[in-house]
């Protein structure tokens, strides 16, 4: 099954925002100041969309965005966003499933890539990589275990929670930084919140 985050929409961010605060948002908003003026930029699981309003924060105007999320309620909060003058294309679907024209500036994978198992991680990530150009830049946010004890506790309490209510398929966090090495990218600068258990980091495609 996949990752549909549908039944959770309409509580989503209340109930990270209980759990979180404000570090999943930091989070983002630290990794779209790296978002350069007039480029191309992919957002991938975006969910309700405030990512939308904090770029727009950054940048009013002169983005081309495609965002596309495989959650139709998440899709419908967020063209309700307020995007400035920036252009804004939604596409409800899986992203694994979607033909875009390659050339993107910017990637952005917002806690995207611990709801899937290996083979999806494997599948989305190739995907996305051919669709950013070279010297592009990849935006990524994610969960990590640094060894505190808690952080499995929580970790472990949210993928049956999304499990159960979404059909999340994954139970453990995929590695992605290695996927990442693999494939020619370069770390830029990376940021941790809510005592390293966040990490959000900014990789450029090498251009060769
Ligand atoms: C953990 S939520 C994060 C939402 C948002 N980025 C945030 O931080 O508030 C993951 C989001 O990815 C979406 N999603 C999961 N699999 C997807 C896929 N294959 N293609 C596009 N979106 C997907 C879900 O519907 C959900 O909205």
């Amino acid at each position: 099954m996949a990752a549909n985050y549908n039944n959770s929409a309409w509580f989503y961010d209340r109930l990270s925002r209980l759990v979180y605060g404000r570090a999943l948002v930091n989070s983002q908003v630290y990794l779209l100041n790296f978002v350069p003026a007039n480029s191309k930029v992919l957002i991938v699981g975006g969910g309700t969309g405030w990512i939308l309003d904090e770029l727009a924060k950054i940048h009013p105007a002169g983005l081309n965005i495609t965002y596309v999320e495989i959650s139709a309620n998440m899709t419908a909060l967020s063209q309700k966003r307020q995007t400035g003058q920036n252009q804004v294309t939604f596409v409800n679907e899986a992203v694994e499933n979607v033909k875009l024209p390659n050339g993107f500036d910017v990637v952005i994978t917002p806690f995207l890539f611990d709801n899937f198992l290996d083979e999806t991680v494997d599948i989305v990530f190739n995907h996305l990589h051919n669709l950013l150009k070279p010297g592009g830049l990849w935006l990524n946010a994610d969960f990590q275990l640094t060894g505190r004890w808690w952080q499995n506790i929580l970790l472990k309490s949210m993928f049956i929670f999304f499990r159960l209510l979404c059909g999340i398929e994954a139970s453990k966090l995929p590695a992605i930084e290695k996927r990442f090495n693999t494939a020619g990218y370069d770390v830029i600068e990376d940021k941790t919140f809510f005592g390293d258990f966040i990490v959000a980091r900014v990789y450029e495609k090498r251009s060769s």
